[in-house]
């Protein structure tokens, strides 16, 4: 199978493949040696509705549900646009497909998205792939930047990787979505996503390499100084997303792109939201394991 890698430390370009057709066992096992070697995999001119990038997602492992967001402050739930719970809308679009509105709090929860993140890192079973398809792009920006965080952590001195070796994080949806504001969360939703914690640098399975796990839902390091912990979390994700670190992956229709929450971070870049229409669908696999210490 031909792999082009759009990167020099990671990220390859598979084509060939047709995931709507459904694929064979050896297929299944390309795709999965790739992403352990990769990280990131794009697949392009792919032609999915819900139910068959559901069905191609879990082929690797359970689905995450998608939880509800609310469109006004303290307000509801909002009504969903995609039916099934296994779809996050990752769109500008309300449920009527209209651009939201300036002031609709899902707005301001989908632009947590902008800021370097892991998906899911907040849950205690955290993702293992996110596989995000293109259906509707915008003309200009809205690129998706990747890192490999396996490459940072190799990158770093000796002096952080021992200072850093066996701390915990704490990480938390509500940590990130009040860093850019315009999203508050209720009570309920408060209990429904406490926070999780995780090693800060843990081994990837896939490649046996030592990868960081931090990004925006990290909110400080167990047992630390919250200004402390905040402070050696910020170096570590200014380190990870310098220039030579960063892929940025510019959005054909049809794309989809598979990337490991276990040894990267990303993040989504600003398009024309109240005039363009970006229509993205994500489906998340679940980390049934405990996650690997570091080697
Ligand atoms: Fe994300």
């Amino acid at each position: 199978m031909p792999v082009r890698q759009l990167h020099p430390l990671f990220v390859a370009e598979l084509t060939r493949i047709d995931l709507a057709a459904g694929i064979d066992a050896r297929t299944q096992g390309e795709i999965e040696r790739t992403m352990d070697r990769y990280a990131v995999t794009v697949l392009p001119d792919q032609n999915l509705d819900d139910e068959k990038q559901i069905a191609s997602a879990a082929l690797y492992g359970p689905l995450e549900v998608s939880p509800p967001v609310h469109s006004q402050d303290g307000g509801p739930a909002a009504a969903l646009r995609i039916r099934n719970p296994h779809i996050f809308d990752v769109s500008n679009l309300d449920e009527s497909g209209k651009t939201l509105d300036l002031d609709d709090q899902r707005r301001a929860y989908r632009q947590g998205n902008e800021l370097w993140h892991t998906d899911s890192s907040f849950r205690q079973k955290s993702a293992t792939w996110s596989m995000l398809h293109a259906r509707v792009v915008p003309p200009a920006g809205a690129d998706t930047e990747f890192v490999d965080t396996r490459a940072a952590y190799d990158a770093l001195p000796d002096t952080m990787k021992a200072r850093i070796g066996g701390l915990v994080a704490e990480h938390s949806i509500w940590h990130s979505r009040a860093r850019l504001g315009g999203y508050t969360p209720t009570d309920e939703e408060r209990k429904a996503r406490p926070p999780a914690r995780h090693p800060l640098v843990r081994r990837h399975p896939g490649s046996g390499r030592n990868a960081l796990y931090i990004a925006s839902h990290a909110s400080h390091i167990v047992g630390w100084p919250e200004d402390e912990g905040r402070a050696l979390i910020d170096e570590l994700v200014a380190f990870a997303t310098q220039p030579r670190f960063v892929y940025a992956h510019p959005w054909r229709r049809g794309d989809l792109v598979i990337w490991d929450n276990r040894c990267t971070m990303h993040r989504a870049t600003p398009f024309e939201s109240s005039t363009h229409v970006r229509d993205m669908r994500r489906a998340t696999v679940i980390d049934t394991t405990a996650g690997a210490p570091a080697a």
